[in-house]
């Protein structure tokens, strides 16, 4: 369809921590505008999710004969928002809201809920069931509230039929989307969206909103991929137009495309060779985000994740989640908790030490399950964890994250090593392999740091590098989407490329090639010093460049790195770089 300018009334900006802030107000449907609370700077979510068009806090305020506020926005916008939503109130001629429709209960959309329950205290807090139960915790005075289940429809008047569609794991526990019947809109927190923050409220002009709808979806929803096909069944029949989400550009213009992106990568995982269970409490600690980070580490190696919520999952169908999985992670639920004490009873009954390979991690709750009682039972039923139990001893940092992302890899990669063995012996060397590899690359190490303590740093050997434009001077570097590194290559993130020279590569070859333990410093033993933006620079590389990431090309199992080179020094004129000889391409 045809792009076409938008009316979007924007507020002065205004600086919270150096960055940013405005609110945008647009109409958005019949009886509908959405409050958009553009955070332009904002550079990092998690420790693999790094940002470079800042990110957008979407809500919307539907008109019937009752107004609902559906989502708020993230703390940091208290004064500006709140001001802006009694502007909007004033200018459609009404007092309050009647409800506030909590689709999930991430603070970057519910920050302000306890605010807006100060300001109208008549307001209907509305939500699911487990949604409504984190809410207890996270707001410090009485509220109204109304729990509403799959299918439920809430009347607001004037056409307005809030229809509610249950979505778990989109990618929160509690996510909820909701369909308003009388205007078309799917309002659906954080499922469709995109961290990419620009004037345009709405998805006009697709092609640079793309790569960042296909990152977010692949950072928050691809370790999900089951509950996103499952969402997408539930809504299957609804006739919306447009969505609503909660970061980026609303859907508009793109609808049907969009969300057979969606659809396309969501069945893509159900082709995969193996399954792992996540077992997390949910809302409790760091259970999760540690086990959604753990989840992505999963997926990077092709394996299918499926979470389940202890404190609430159903004993059957725990039962069958387990039976369909060959990978377990149990993140340690609260000691004193009867749901999870009785889910873990049945988990250890449906365990198989024949067939399973167990992962068992702190959630850093305070009150955790003691994780050594855990590995006992685990133990004494015959199953050996896969590694160490995972402990957090502080609020968890990047590092942390790091170990849990790596932890998930190497879970995964252990579950397919056989099927990849297997693989690569069908892939016997043809003449075409043997031509593919007289195309020779030099040996390198590839180092990426994030700055500060408790941040995540790694490297790794490639060959796979070249340079790839003048001006800028610019290179490609191809990484294996399983590797540790790959969350520190995003689109904006900095990395170090160390040239070994062809007469002493092998002992940092030697050194960069061990298969590390999750979360080990691949450093320890090795000088380095920092570049400019913090990438490690090898003393004994006879050369190096920092480069900075600009955009990423996926193929079938690598991501192609294009990047700017900023800085460079040759540390020994004389020397010159090994060249990565190979017999066969099927093989590095
Ligand atoms: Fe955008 Fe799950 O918060």
């Amino acid at each position: 369809m045809e792009a076409a300018p938008h009316a979007a009334k924007m507020s002065e900006p205004v600086l919270w921590n150096g960055n940013r802030l405005q609110t945008q107000v647009a109409d958005l449907a019949k009886g509908t505008i959405t409050i958009r609370s553009l955070d332009w700077e904002r550079d990092r979510f998690d420790i693999e999710f790094s940002l470079v068009e800042g990110t957008t806090y979407n809500s919307c305020l539907v008109f019937g004969d009752k107004v609902a506020l559906v989502e708020s926005s993230h703390a940091k916008f208290r004064d500006l928002y709140l001001r802006t939503l009694r502007q909007e109130l004033a200018a459609h001629g009404r007092s309050g809201v009647d409800y506030l429709i909590v689709s999930h209960t991430e603070p970057d959309h519910s920050g302000l809920v306890e605010d807006i329950v100060e300001e109208f205290p008549d307001v209907v807090v509305v939500g699911c069931k487990v949604c409504i139960a984190f809410l207890e915790n996270l707001v410090h005075r009485p509220f109204k509230r109304q729990v509403v289940k799959g299918g439920d429809v809430l009347d607001l008047g004037k056409g307005h039929e809030l229809e509610f569609v249950l979505a778990p794991n989109l990618h929160w526990p509690d996510t909820m989307f909701s369909f308003d019947r009388g205007s078309g809109v799917l309002f659906t927190c954080d499922a469709f969206g995109s961290h990419y923050c620009s004037p345009d409220p709405f998805d006009s002009d697709l092609d640079p909103i793309l790569p960042h709808y296909q990152f977010y979806y692949q950072c928050l929803m691809h370790p999900n991929a089951k509950s996103v096909n499952t969402a997408l069944r539930k809504i299957k029949d609804l006739p919306y137009t447009t969505i609503a989400n909660g970061h980026g550009p609303l859907l508009r213009f793109n609808v049907p495309e969009l969300v057979g992106r969606y659809q396309a990568w969501a069945e893509a995982v159900s082709k995969a060779p193996a399954c792992v269970a996540v077992l997390y409490a949910s809302d409790y600690g760091y259970s999760d985000r540690l086990s959604q980070t753990l989840a992505r580490g999963v997926t990077k190696a092709g394996v299918e994740v499926e979470m389940a919520d202890l404190l609430s999952v159903d004993p059957q169908e725990l039962v069958e989640l387990v039976g369909r999985s060959s990978g377990v992670v149990l993140m340690a639920p609260p000691g004193d908790s009867a749901d999870a004490r009785a889910s873990l009873s049945t988990l250890l009954s449906a365990l198989k030490p024949a067939k399973h390979r167990v992962v068992v991690a702190e959630s850093f709750g305070g009150r955790d399950e003691p994780v050594d009682e855990l590995v006992r039972s685990l133990v004494a039923s015959g199953l050996e964890p896969l590694v160490e139990a995972l402990r957090v001893k502080a609020e968890p940092c990047e590092a942390v994250y790091q170990l849990f992302e790596e932890t998930g890899t190497d879970l995964a990669q252990a579950l397919t090593a056989k099927e990849q063995i297997a693989l690569k012996k069908a892939s016997m060397p043809s003449n075409v392999a043997k031509a593919l590899a007289r195309v020779s690359g030099g040996l390198y190490i590839v180092t990426a740091a994030h700055v500060g303590e408790g941040a995540a740093r790694s490297a790794m050997v490639a060959s796979w590098v070249a340079q790839a434009s003048f001006e800028p001077l610019g290179l490609t570097v191809a990484v294996a989407k399983d590797r540790a590194i790959e969350s520190l290559m995003q689109v904006g993130d900095y990395f170090g490329l160390n040239c070994l020279g062809e007469e002493e590569y092998s002992r940092l070859m030697k050194h960069f090639l061990q298969r590390f333990p999750a979360g080990a410093d691949r450093f320890e033993g090795v000088d380095w010093f920092p570049a400019p933006h913090g990438s490690p620079v090898l003393k004994d590389a006879i050369a190096h460049v920092e480069c900075r990431v600009v955009s990423r090309l996926e193929t079938s199992d690598h991501w192609v790195t294009y990047a700017e080179v900023l800085d460079g020094q040759v540390a020994a004129p004389e020397k010159r770089t090994a060249v990565h000889r190979r017999k066969v391409a099927n093989y590095y």
